[in-house]
């Protein structure tokens, strides 16, 4: 009955433009799960959308005049359906929302719902208040509520996002790096019970995900609920997924922290086979000193005993980090220490930044603030190491054969793009019909930042064969 009714609702279109990290993407994706129930469909472009969402991120520099050059662009649609007689919701989400819900109240009057990502499971009642009981009055809700908005989103009900699918199962964080805008956007930590977490893979797997990457602004201080009651780490949540989740064939999971790696994750990179050899795992810097005023709380050797851990675990494990060059009061020597760190280790990929101030946060009135110039010099220092080791990287897989899960058409319909098991953006020929398989492929060249390859034709002739 109530699916009847679904059915004869009229559609409304609903635009979500998403910035920043993979939370985000998640979290927008699971705004449409809680909309389609009231007839809302995704759309690609805002034209004629009876709803549209930007869901924001603070982390980068002038987020919120970003934000608001948005809106003014959006504002025209809005306009337009307005002459039209047609009504259009514009909502701001997530971490801009959450940090200046205010400003964006004053600034765009227009604006009719402002929402925090803590709070988007009461969309529904949201929406029904601005176009209700009511009507013209703006919603605003960045709380950090006592429940869990997990336990409030459709867990078996969500759509096929593609062969690799996002799962979050840890947010907020406690760590308070001192350069660091999240804990006070995304709330304290906060993890997922394990048996909600496998309900929620298993019907992504169903909705046809190979691979699922499970998020966290610090994934790996993950402490749920175990299915025996206990609390668990994330080294054993991964273990119970890749036992219990049938046709789930890879796993991934971002973002870490090197003080959460313990024992039971970094093994699981050598006992468990669906989870890919890569792994993020951000240092910020090399220096010790710089370490300390970051607030890190960890050695630059400690990372390097981490590294050690994991390859003694899983040798081929390729790595990434993030790093901020130009610290308050980092030294010649303390960048010089992070060159060393990145030369240990050798990096698969790197995310590099200067360091940029970030209201509220206690790095940002530290006296010793870096000149912008010596900055750009570090940056370029870094990256011309980085890329070297990028390279270098890419280089030694020339040859090797390896599993490549296909997630899109290629610059034109020819060819198909896909990731490698050490994360590698792979090129090949090959017909869109392996989009969503995981196919053997040759690698045949390698470039900065991915690869080309041939697919392995007797290995598929051979899956075609007993098809
Ligand atoms: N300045 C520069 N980079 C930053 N990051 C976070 N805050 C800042 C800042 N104030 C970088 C860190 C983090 C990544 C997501 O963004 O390297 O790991
Ligand atoms: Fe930010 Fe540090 Fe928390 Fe990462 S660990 S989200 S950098 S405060």
């Amino acid at each position: 009955m109530a699916g009847a009714a679904k059915e004869h609702q009229k559609k409304k279109k609903l635009y979500i433009k998403t910035w920043g990290c993979q939370m985000n993407v998640y979290d927008s994706k699971r705004m449409a799960d809680v909309l389609r129930p009231m007839g809302y469909e995704a759309v690609d472009e805002p034209d004629n959308a009876d709803m549209m969402v930007l869901n924001t991120c603070h982390i980068r520099e002038k987020a919120t005049e970003k934000v608001f050059s948005e809106l003014g662009r959006l504002r025209k649609h809005k306009d337009r359906r307005t002459e039209e007689g047609k009504e259009t919701l514009m909502a701001v989400a997530g971490c801009v929302a959450q940090a200046e819900g205010d400003v964006i109240t004053d600034r765009a009057p227009y604006v009719d719902l402002v929402f925090g990502p803590q709070t988007y499971h009461e969309l529904p009642q949201m929406v029904n208040g601005v176009t209700g009981e009511l009507d013209g009055q703006r919603a605003i809700n960045t709380d950090f509520p006592v429940e869990s908005k997990f336990d409030f989103l459709p867990q078996e009900e969500t759509e096929a996002s593609g062969p690799s699918a996002f799962l979050s199962v840890q947010e907020g964080c406690d760590k308070f790096c001192t350069f660091c805008v999240v804990p006070y956007t995304r709330g304290a930590e906060f993890s997922r019970p394990v048996e909600q977490i496998i309900v929620e893979a298993k019907a992504l797997v169903k909705a046809g995900a190979k691979e699922i990457q499970l998020l966290g602004q610090n994934v790996n201080a993950y402490h749920g609920e175990g299915s025996n009651g206990k609390e668990w780490g994330l080294g054993a949540l991964i273990k119970e997924l890749a036992c219990r989740v049938d046709g789930l064939e890879r796993i991934r999971y971002t973002t870490s922290h090197p003080r959460d790696m313990d024992d039971e994750l970094i093994q699981a990179h050598g006992d468990v086979p669906q989870l890919m050899p890569f792994l993020h795992l951000p240092v910020q810097s090399g220096s010790d000193s710089i370490l300390k005023a970051m607030n890190r709380r960890h050695k630059a050797d400690l990372y390097r005993r981490i590294i050690d851990q994991l390859r003694e675990a899983r040798p081929d494990i390729a790595l990434s980090s993030d790093f901020i060059v130009g610290f308050p009061g980092e030294t010649e020597d303390d960048h010089k220490a992070t060159l060393d760190l990145i030369d240990y280790v050798r990096y698969a990929f790197v995310y590099s930044f200067k360091y940029s101030a970030r209201p509220g946060t206690p790095a940002a009135t530290m006296s010793d603030q870096v000149l912008e110039a010596i900055k750009d010099r570090r940056l370029q220092e870094l990256q011309a190491m980085v890329n070297q080791h990028q390279r270098e990287f890419n280089q030694a897989t020339v040859g090797q054969v390896f599993p490549v899960l296909f997630e899109r058409e290629g610059r034109d319909e020819t060819q198909i793009h896909g990731r490698s098991p050490y994360m590698q953006s792979v090129h090949v020929q090959g017909n869109q019909r392996l989009i969503g398989e995981i196919v053997p492929v040759k690698v045949t060249t390698a470039y900065a930042n991915s690869v080309s390859g041939e697919i392995v034709q007797f290995e598929l002739e051979k899956t075609r064969a007993a098809e």
